[in-house]
C-alpha cells in the first residue's frame, strides 16, 4: 500500500465550505494520513521534528489548501521554510524525499477560463505553482499535476459533492497504486483521472 500524507492548510476552518467537505471525504479513505497544520500549529511554530517523521514515513505529500493571493496560505510557507532543511530535503546530502511524489489540491475563487492567457489572472493555474514544482524538484521529488475546485463562491451543493467524491477517488487510486506514470501524461489537472 502506497501511504499518503495530506499537509492541509486552512486558517478559519470553521468558515470553509469547500475544503472543509474535501476534508471530510479525504478522512474516509483508508491509508491516508490528514495532518491539520493550523490544528498543531496556530501560532506557526512548526514541530520540525514531528513533520521530518512524518515524511519519512509517507510516499506521496499532498498540499492540501484555499489558493491565496496566487499561493497558499502562510503555515504552509512557515512549514517548507522550517522543515525542508539543507542536507536532510536537499543539498548533497539530502535524499530524505527522493522518489517521494507530491501534488496540490487547491480550491480557487476563479473560474478555469480566468486562468488563462486570455482571462483575468493571464496565467493558467500550474505556473502560479511553479515554486512547489521546483521545490519537489530541488528535494528530488516528482511533483505532479493538481487537483483543482474552481468557482468556489458560486459552486452548487451537488457539485462540490462531486468534487468531493472525486478526490476520494484519486486518493484511493494513489493508495492502491492504481495510476500508472504513463496515465498522466498530458493530464492539466489530476481530476480528468477521474471524470463525472
Ligand atoms: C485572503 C484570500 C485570498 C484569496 N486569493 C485568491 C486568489 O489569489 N485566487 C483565487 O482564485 N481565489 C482566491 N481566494 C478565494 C479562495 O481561494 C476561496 O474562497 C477558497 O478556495 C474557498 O474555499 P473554502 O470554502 O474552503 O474557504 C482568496 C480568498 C481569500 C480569503
Amino acid at each position: 500500500m502506497t501511504k499518503v500524507l495530506i499537509q492541509f492548510a486552512h486558517p478559519r476552518l470553521s468558515k470553509s465550505n469547500v475544503q472543509k467537505t474535501l476534508e471530510q471525504y479525504a478522512r474516509k479513505v483508508k491509508g491516508v494520513t490528514f495532518n491539520d497544520l493550523y490544528e498543531h500549529y496556530p501560532d506557526l511554530f512548526i514541530d520540525v521534528k514531528r513533520e521530518q517523521q512524518l515524511l519519512a514515513k509517507h510516499d506521496i505529500v499532498v498540499f492540501q489548501h484555499p489558493f491565496y493571493w496566487y499561493s497558499s496560505p502562510p503555515v504552509l510557507k512557515q512549514w517548507q521554510d522550517l522543515v525542508l532543511e539543507y542536507n536532510w530535503a536537499y543539498g548533497p546530502k539530502g535524499y530524505a524525499l527522493q522518489g517521494k511524489k507530491v501534488f496540490n489540491a487547491v480550491s480557487c475563487g476563479g473560474g478555469r477560463d480566468a486562468y488563462s492567457e486570455t482571462g483575468y489572472n493571464r496565467f493558467p493555474l500550474g505556473q502560479y505553482l511553479l515554486p512547489f514544482d521546483q521545490t519537489a524538484h530541488l528535494c528530488r521529488m516528482e511533483y505532479l499535476p493538481p487537483f483543482v475546485v474552481h468557482e468556489t463562491y458560486t459552486i452548487e451543493d451537488y457539485a462540490l459533492k462531486t468534487f468531493g467524491e472525486q478526490y476520494a477517488e484519486l486518493l484511493d487510486a494513489l493508495v492502491n497504486d492504481r495510476i500508472s506514470a504513463g496515465a498522466l501524461s498530458g493530464v492539466e489537472y489530476l481530476n480528468e483521472l477521474f471524470p463525472h
